[in-house]
């Protein structure tokens, strides 16, 4: 019978859920992922068990299904948290079909909760976004920033998310919450076994980057370069996914070994460092020795101008700071990109 606490990981095989699970199990916990793969391939979680020496045990399922969801818990007593990642995040396809979303993402967090409460599990870490903050009045933003209108469907469905979060913790004191406003998660794991895996044309600006260098795409489009910033590129604060990673760790161990508090508690997790897209391509090109084709085009319907994280807050409560450079983060997505391709990067 292990001692090692047991963790749920739902999107467990996702790009910051595999992730998690490294830094999870690097960390001696076990885990148990739930992933219907529909955004993820199969071959994650050996990759996973390739880096850590041992492998998660894996559970393909859709946490909308509510009957399977109770299977689920009903044969996996003992969990000690769960960590919840899965949900849809194309901010663009939440727009075109955001009743798709809506029961996504509320629907499976519900199911999820019910399990959670009905087997006593009392610390869950929640997978949010600095989405919630829209255009913030006030760089960088703390997490007590107003929440706006959010800007798409998906957007909405993490700030409901937490809304449902933080009243269920009210209601059921033994339950204790923490949610991690994610800025922009960017990289690879070191060993560049496993990254970013977006299906199709990649939405994201990393993703983009890399595939241009790679000679997948012919040249990368910039959304706009008359903002009011530095260089008229739209800023945001890029992390390493690693360190995000950690600091699921982080939240969970002070979950688990802490009193309950009220209200549920919300970290921001960036650098706390603003960077504008041209400045990524610049870092992009020195760490990668290769020159990328681009131009500025239009501005993206939706873009904020510009956002960055205060940190304070997770640095001093959660003992927690990102480490890695973007400099660090970009070679490492271009590590993650030649290995997927079979190129020999720089
Ligand atoms: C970053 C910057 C683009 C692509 C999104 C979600 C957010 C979170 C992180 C989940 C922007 C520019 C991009 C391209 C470009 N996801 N860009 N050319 O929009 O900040 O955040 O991902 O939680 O919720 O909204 O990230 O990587 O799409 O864009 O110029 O081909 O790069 O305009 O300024 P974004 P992104």
């Amino acid at each position: 019978m292990s001692d090692k606490k047991k963790i749920l990981v739902t999107g467990g095989s996702g790009y910051i859920g595999s992730h998690t699970c490294v830094a999870l199990m690097e960390a001696g916990y076990d885990v148990v992922v739930i992933d219907n793969l529909s955004n993820s391939e199969p071959w994650v979680m050996d990759r996973v068990g390739e880096i850590c020496g041992r492998k998660p045990e894996f559970c393909e399922m859709d946490l909308q299904d509510r009957e399977g969801v109770r299977k689920f818990f009903s044969e996996h007593k003992g969990l000690d948290g769960v960590i919840h990642f899965a949900a849809s995040k194309a901010v663009g396809d939440s727009v075109a079909n955001p009743l798709k979303y809506y029961r996504n993402n509320l629907g499976s967090l519900v199911n999820l909760l019910e399990g959670v409460l009905e087997n006593g599990i009392q610390s869950m870490v929640f997978s949010s976004s600095c989405t919630v903050y829209g255009q913030p009045d006030e760089l960088p933003v703390t997490e007590d920033a107003p929440i706006k209108r959010a800007e798409s469907p998906y957007g909405n469905t993490k700030q409901i998310s937490e809304e449902i979060l933080a009243d269920t913790q009210e209601a059921c004191p033994n339950l204790q919450v923490i949610a991690l406003r994610y800025f922009n998660p960017i990289g690879a794991h070191s060993s560049a076994r496993i990254g970013e895996l977006p299906r199709g044309v990649p939405d994201n600006l990393i993703p983009y980057v890399t595939q241009t260098a790679a000679g997948l795409r012919d040249k990368l489009r910039v959304f706009g370069s008359d903002y009011a910033t530095r260089d008229g590129s739209c800023i945001r604060d890029y992390i390493h996914v690693m360190d995000l990673a950690e600091a699921h760790v982080v939240a969970m161990d002070r979950l688990l070994n802490h009193w309950n508090s009220e209200p549920m508690e919300v970290f921001n997790l960036g650098t706390g460092t603003g960077v504008s897209v041209l400045e990524v391509i610049a870092s992009f090109e020195k760490v990668s020795g290769r020159k990328l084709a681009y131009e500025i085009t239009t501005r993206r319907p939706g873009d904020i101008e510009q956002v960055w994280a205060d940190t304070r807050r997770a640095n001093e409560v959660l003992g927690w700071t990102a480490k890695r450079s973007l400099d660090d983060a970009l070679a490492s997505a271009w590590r993650w990109e030649c290995a997927l391709r079979g190129i020999e990067g720089n």
